[in-house]
């Protein structure tokens, strides 16, 4: 299924006839991180089921509505759960929210997901700065971009040399030293899930270079910069990725969701230190 413009067009109409805000920031809270909305400041909340066009999450930690809210003075338009290719959506239903957050006129987008731990050095808990990434299921057929390009969201080969803002993961950096939050700065790997990596796959995406591993962030990075919004991701690292055939050790939801509790304090502060500084 493909979008057309007057599709996006519907759905921001919905949701400018529920507020007057203009946010210039957009937040996208991944599994078990959306708590990170419950702090914005007299929020309007928008269920997603409100909104024509609008992917629903099916998972359990993802609950669907966007909050609209102000955080360290900045208004932020906050995506609370996310839908993923693996739930049966196509690359373009994933990435409608995005569109319509480029068409509501927001020009940074900030991304958070959960994520393996490739890196051995990585603990649960710690947070990693996205420098770049891998994205394998637009590798094999599943880029987002693909089908007819409408030039007035954004040009036909998008460049993807400068994909992670380096003056905003600078900012990231000298808040997480400032504030003794664990993080890394490394290479995510997107995989369409929902099965976890085997221990073989584990190692093959060390191989080529991954520091971290989840199933989302890279195809809405992707629509984000063809639109020339400036974009900032997060993995919370809440497991280690298991590389092993015969580890005790199984990857699974719950400790994902787990984690996040741990991560949602750490994430707050990060968010909270890079809003209260940067330029919009
Ligand atoms: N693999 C893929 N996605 C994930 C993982 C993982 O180990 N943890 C959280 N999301």
């Amino acid at each position: 299924m493909s979008y057309t413009r007057a599709d996006y067009e519907q759905a921001v109409a919905v949701i400018r006839s529920r507020t007057d805000a203009q946010p210039l920031i957009g937040l996208v809270l991944g599994s078990g991180l959306g708590g990170l909305a419950d702090i914005l400041e007299d929020a309007v909340k928008i269920p997603y089921g409100d909104i024509p066009g609008w992917p629903q999450s099916t998972v359990h930690g993802h609950s669907g509505q966007l909050v609209i809210g102000r955080l360290e003075g900045k208004l932020i338009l906050a995506q609370q759960g996310r839908a993923h290719f693996y739930e049966g959506y196509t690359m373009q239903q994933v990435t409608f929210p995005v569109r319509i957050m480029h068409l509501l006129g927001i020009q940074t987008l900030i991304l958070t997901n959960a994520a393996g731990g490739l890196n051995p050095a990585y603990q649960v808990g710690d947070v990693m700065l996205l420098q770049d990434h891998i994205n394998l299921p637009g590798m094999v057929g599943h880029n987002p971009l693909m089908g007819r390009n409408d030039d007035s969201l954004g040009p036909r080969f998008p460049g993807m040399t400068q994909t992670y803002d380096s003056a905003l993961r600078r900012l990231a950096r000298q808040v997480a030293a400032e504030n003794a939050i664990p993080m890394h700065e490394g290479v995510y790997i997107g995989l369409s899930g929902p099965a976890f990596e085997t221990p073989a796959e584990v190692r093959m995406l060390r191989i080529w270079g991954g520091n971290a591993v989840g199933m989302s962030t890279v195809h809405e990075v992707l629509v984000a910069r063809h639109a020339g919004m400036r974009a900032l991701a997060f993995s919370g690292i809440t497991n280690q990725a298991i590389d092993t055939p015969d580890s005790d050790g199984i990857t699974n939801h719950e400790e994902v969701l787990e984690a996040g509790k741990i991560l949602v304090p750490r994430l707050t502060t990060l968010l909270r230190g890079i809003l209260r500084t940067m330029t919009l």
